[in-house]
């Protein structure tokens, strides 16, 4: 019998993977064979000495200690694709939270309640919600893998002008970009076109603080940035700068902090890319599949 540990709540779909002949869960830590985990942070865990295999139900692993799993022979999988639908969706609200005002039109409307005068109210206040349409802007896409490629697509269909960045595009991804999406030979060519720039690389050692001081100052006077891929990808004091000195319209960030709650021109979404209903369950299944695929056949796939 293996032993599986679920350090998040994992979508049922996924746990119905494991056959229960085989498998059965297990809440005692050190004693699994395997760990499913969502975003729980295992850096500082200390490891059983049976563990034989993490799978990330998500594309991310920088909650996973990988050089010290390795080191160790765990393997460390992830579910790439598996969620990028959800993303791509979260980024289209996004980019129209930034185009039109419809959160803080609809906390308005909220206040007055059932007022008498609503309809009139709302004649004579509904111009200080005027948006403007992205139809005909520059969107900069940071990163074409899974979900880069999506957004960069959905976004030619919005009749936006898309500027694609990604040093490592493989042949296969480029095929699957609208001919529509250029691509830039830099970051900063980007950066200095685009009145929206989203971000979608990993975060590793090389991209942490990808976007900061220096990088901001290149984007568009009333520019909005968006990332929905990582906190550590953009310097936070450096983008509150930026608010400040108005460089930037906007910073929409699927990764709340502290030092941005309650700031100008900051939307914090409370890391909600992947929480859709059918994301969970393919990231779930996915992630479960790989782990009984390795610790049956010992074969590995997205590691
Ligand atoms: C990811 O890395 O794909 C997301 O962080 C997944 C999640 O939100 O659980």
């Amino acid at each position: 019998m293996l032993n599986i540990r679920c350090l998040n709540k994992i979508a049922e779909a996924g746990l119905a993977q494991f056959p229960q002949a085989s498998y059965q869960f297990t809440e005692q830590a050190g004693a699994e064979d395997a760990i499913l985990v969502r975003s729980a942070d295992l850096k500082e865990m200390d490891f059983g000495a049976g563990l034989k295999a993490i799978a990330r139900a998500g594309a991310g692993t920088n909650n996973i200690p990988t050089a010290r799993c390795s080191e160790a022979g765990i393997v460390v999988f992830n579910t790439p694709g598996a969620n990028a639908n959800a993303v791509k969706e979260l980024v289209l609200a996004g980019l129209l939270m930034s185009s039109r005002p419809v959160v803080p039109a609809i906390a308005w409307i909220e206040s007055l309640g059932s007022a008498a005068d609503l309809a009139q109210r709302v004649e004579q206040e509904k111009s200080r919600f005027v948006g403007t349409e992205l139809k005909g802007k520059t969107l900069g896409v940071i990163g074409l893998g899974a979900i880069g490629i999506l957004v960069a697509n959905l976004a030619v269909e919005l009749d936006m002008q898309v500027v694609g960045y990604d040093p490592y595009i493989s042949v296969d991804a480029a095929w699957k970009l609208s001919r529509q999406v250029r691509h830039a030979e830099s970051l900063e060519a980007v950066l200095k076109t685009a009145d929206y720039v989203t971000i979608h690389v990993p975060l590793t050692p090389q991209t942490k603080n990808l976007i900061a001081a220096s990088q901001l100052k290149l984007m568009k006077t009333g520019a909005v940035l968006l990332n929905f891929a990582r906190g550590g990808l953009v310097q936070e004091d450096a983008v509150l700068a930026a608010l400040a000195a108005r460089q930037i319209r906007g910073y929409v960030t699927d990764f709340p902090s502290p030092a941005l709650a309650g700031k100008r021109g900051v939307t914090l979404i409370p890391h909600l890319g992947a929480s859709t209903e059918e994301a969970e369950e393919n990231c779930a299944v996915m992630a479960a599949q790989e782990l009984i695929d390795y610790l049956e056949n010992g074969n590995i796939r997205n590691a």
